[in-house]
């Protein structure tokens, strides 16, 4: 099984998690592009969800595709969200961000009872923070911002190298009109308290560290998948 086939794989699984009628928060990136997918062959079959995207790259994928799509003001409180992510821990603690999309998958992951993050199991870590922690910063203040960030990561004995998100010569814009500052920290031994001290500096937007959010995580391998929640674990 590729990388491709697993990522498929856990969007099969999650798939099985989707009721008909129910309100759902539609992940950003490579693997929720394959739920996506899926999901689009269901409503082709008269399957009914109303989708809430978490990005406008997932909200124009889901329109081309023929899923019918709501704002999160219009569909406050949503049954589930379905989303990748860029790491997973056994206790369900994310990083998200890699494709830049975190405060409207944070937002839409709140507003829903639960979240399911499908993944391959080249996200599963012992320890988050070998992937880059993004950062989410008002353009306003970047330099004072990125220093209160350094001057947080020293106090918690975080080191690495903290880097303005670009592409090519220009610097990445969120959907929100924000910018990314990406952490290179290594190990995150105590994830909830940078999660903390990011929230406390003032231009920080958000950052991609996804605490208490997880119910389920479905993880694929090549021997199939599995489903882990804060207690348990099962085979597919
Ligand atoms: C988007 O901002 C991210 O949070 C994605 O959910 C995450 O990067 C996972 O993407 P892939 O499924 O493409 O690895």
């Amino acid at each position: 099984m590729d990388a491709r086939q697993m990522k498929i794989k856990a969007a099969q699984v999650a798939l099985g998690h989707v009721e008909n009628g129910m309100r759902l928060g539609i992940g950003t990136g490579s693997t929720a592009e394959e739920f996506i997918s899926l999901l689009a062959e269901k409503v082709a079959d008269g399957f009914q969800v109303q989708g809430v995207p978490t990005s406008e790259r997932t909200a124009r994928l889901c329109l081309d595709l023929g899923i019918p799509l709501m704002s999160l003001d219009e569909l406050p409180e949503l049954d589930l969200a379905v989303d990748g992510t860029d790491e997973v821990d056994h206790n369900l603690r994310l990083i998200k961000g890699g494709g830049g999309a975190l405060l409207r998958e944070k937002i839409v992951a709140k507003a829903s009872d639960r979240m399911i993050v499908i993944a391959d199991e080249t996200k599963l870590v012992d320890t988050l923070g070998a992937f880059k922690l993004p950062i989410e910063v008002n353009a306003f203040g970047l330099v004072a911002t990125r220093l209160a960030i350094e001057s947080c990561a020293d106090r918690l004995g975080l080191t690495g190298a903290i880097e303005l998100r670009m592409v090519g010569n220009d610097p990445f814009y969120t959907d929100g009109g924000h910018l990314i500052l990406d952490a290179s920290f290594g190990r995150i031994p105590d994830a909830d308290a940078l999660s903390s001290h990011l929230h406390a500096i003032p231009g920080v937007v958000e950052h991609g560290l996804f605490i208490n959010m997880a119910s389920v995580a479905i993880i694929a391998g090549p021997a199939g998948a599995r489903t882990i929640t804060a207690n348990s674990l099962q085979e597919h």
